[in-house]
């Protein structure tokens, strides 16, 4: 399901529990659609199966008429060539029925995961905020194969299994109509049970998949918190909290496993009261010379093979049920609202005039507001510099301009335009953002720092390098600007990693510059080196500056000092100073530091 892209924000239904088996099911099976041809190929496999395996039981009949009852010389021939033209025709279907749907099962993973993949990127920053990154990654990878598997292995076997079900009990009632109405009385008891079943299925497969996510988040915590693990000896604790959900999912395991086990058992009680029931009837109308031993044999057989099938399904549903249940949380994501796109107001560059009007945020899911009623304006090319103490709302200022975050009261504006009303794109292309704790990818230096821009000529690259001191360390490395940068960075210090992210900044050009405490991972020495870098950065440019060494900040056109999400002083450098209040107070305290 695409959705058109919209200009006016996008109202999406809200995430409510998705009820019913059979919605599911219904949409799960639109993912099939588009590989209609391919599945139809399948099921004709599986028809081709189904009625080779129940003309089985037919051969038996001819088989003993032929061989046993009225001995025919053409027996000696028609007979095991018929087995073996019944087999190859088996065999064909087998393999059609098999590779087609299973075929079709990966492009409905590959659907399902780009589909989760594309939803992951337009989530609003708030979801990412409640939503543990483990959980995600498992809804992506345990979830969808969970799904696929009831795309084909279950579909093959309902579909196989039905028909076969289906012809033998034709045959059977060709054979003798009062007997399978015999057998179809265990039916609406089987079907009854099989709900009760079903149920309990759905059940826990969906609490096998919450706990599965449990198990990728404690691992993934220690695996990326391995030093802090270490240094803190927390390794029984850690290893303590992993055994605590590797036991709850054994446990929900085992309670699926012991339903799955059990249930099958159970129906094929129920039908054996059918059979048992043919048995007499059919024991004593022989008894009595009134039925053909050849039919008889044939109808024996069939419903004997019945039990194989009948099985198979009742197994099923447990497959199809945690199906529905993996597809139940993976909908429930795609169902969620998306980052709201914006408006249409044209931008192509900005000027870079900011201003907030009466600002207020709360975050979702707290009372306290973090921003109260902030006003401020930046005139283009000029630097706002934010000071304040640990928590007091600097970071979520800030983050409100790209809307990471959308203001809860009044509105951030841009060009004397509330930033909501410009198309979401357009307004991040405006915005060069560099923060405390850089991302890098696994990826090339050079790469890293042209990342999101596409094709960019390799000489404005190793200028952007130059101009923040990447070159500095990259050119003593083997590759220079290809060596790789390794997982999340890691093979580069926290002040490389943050060059790097200046380099970006610098590459991307942005009318607006937003740097988040962007130097606080570099030495005093470094920072000195790339103060210049940093001061060609912010030339011409509106800037937002967050520093907690207060010598970056004192270059600033305005100073704003924020107490617990207010603005309590403005001014510049020299007149906050001579105002002797919290900025002289704060600036007092690290210079004697
Ligand atoms: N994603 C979030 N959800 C809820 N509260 C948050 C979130 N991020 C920050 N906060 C809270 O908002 C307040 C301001 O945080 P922040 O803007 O990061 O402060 P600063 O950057 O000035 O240190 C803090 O009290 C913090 O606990
Ligand atoms: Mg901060």
């Amino acid at each position: 399901m695409k959705r058109k892209k919209n200009a006016m924000p996008m109202i999406e239904p809200m995430a409510g529990p998705v009820t019913g088996g059979m919605v599911i099911y219904r949409r799960l099976l639109g993912y099939l659609r588009p590989y209609r041809g391919l599945f139809l190929i399948g099921v004709l496999g599986m028809a081709l199966f189904a009625l080779t395996d129940a003309a089985f039981a037919l051969f038996i009949k001819y088989f003993i008429r032929d061989a046993f009852m009225h001995p025919n010389p053409r027996a000696l021939w028609a007979v095991p060539c018929g087995l073996l033209v019944l087999f190859v025709m088996r065999g064909s279907g087998d393999y059609l029925g098999t590779y087609y749907p299973g075929r079709v099962g990966r492009h409905v993973i590959k659907s399902l995961r780009s589909d989760l993949f594309a939803k992951y990127l337009l989530l609003p920053t708030a979801y990412y905020d409640r939503e543990s990154a483990a959980l995600m990654l498992s809804r992506m990878t345990y979830n969808v194969e969970q799904v696929a598997e009831a795309t084909t292995n279950s579909v093959k076997t309902l579909i196989t299994d039905a028909l076969t079900l289906i012809a033998l009990l034709v045959w059977m009632f060709v054979l003798s109509w009062e007997f399978t109405l015999l057998v179809l009385v265990a039916a609406p008891l089987i079907s009854w049970l099989m709900r009760v079943i079903n149920r309990r299925f759905r059940r826990y497969s969906a609490r096998i998949q919450a706990s599965m996510g449990d198990v990728t988040r404690v691992a993934k915590e220690s695996i990326e918190g391995q030093r802090v693990i270490k240094v803190f000896t927390a390794e029984a604790a850690q290893r303590q909290r992993f055994d605590a959900v590797n036991e709850h999912n054994r446990r929900s395991n085992d309670k699926l496993i012991n339903a799955k086990a059990i249930s099958s058992p159970v129906v094929q009680m129920v039908a054996a009261f059918g059979l048992a029931a043919v048995m007499a009837v059919a024991i004593r109308e022989v008894l009595r010379q009134q039925i053909a031993v050849d039919g008889f044999l044939s109808y024996i057989a069939a419903m004997l093979m019945l039990m194989g099938p009948l099985r198979r399904l009742v197994n099923v549903s447990g497959q199809v049920q945690q199906a529905v249940a993996a597809a139940s949380s993976i909908f429930d994501v795609l169902d969620r609202p998306s980052e709201p796109q914006g408006g249409d107001h044209p931008l192509a560059r900005a000027r870079g005039d900011l201003a907030f009007r009466d600002v207020s945020f709360t975050y979702t899911g707290t009372d306290e507001p973090v921003l109260r009623e902030m006003n401020f304006s930046v005139t283009a090319g000029q630097t706002l510099a934010i000071v304040g103490r640990s928590g007091s709302g600097k970071s979520t200022m800030v983050s409100l301009v790209p809307r990471f975050y959308d203001a809860t009261q009044g509105s951030v504006m841009l060009d004397g335009v509330d930033t909501r009303e410009y198309a979401l794109h357009d307004l991040r292309r405006q915005i060069a953002y560099v923060s405390q704790d850089v991302l890098l990818f696994d990826d090339t230096i050079r790469n890293n720092i042209a990342f999101g821009l596409g094709d960019v000529p390799a000489e404005r690259i190793e200028a952007a390098a130059r101009a923040a001191h990447v070159m500095e360390f990259a050119s003593e490395l083997p590759q220079g600007l290809d060596t790789p940068v390794g997982d999340r960075g890691g093979l580069l210090s926290g002040g490389q990693r943050q060059r790097v992210a200046i380099a970006r900044a610098i590459l991307k050009n942005a009318p607006v510059l937003i740097l988040d405490e962007a130097t606080s991972a570099l030495d005093s020495e470094s920072e000195r080196h790339i103060q210049d870098a940093l001061a060609e950065l912010v030339h011409g440019r509106t800037t937002l500056v967050i520093a907690h060494r207060l010598s970056t900040v004192e270059q600033a056109d305005c100073i704003l000092v924020i107490e617990s999400g207010r603005i309590v002083e403005s001014g510049t450098h020299a007149q906050l100073l001579a105002r002797e209040g919290v900025y002289a107070q704060l600036y007092r305290l690290q210079f004697d530091a």
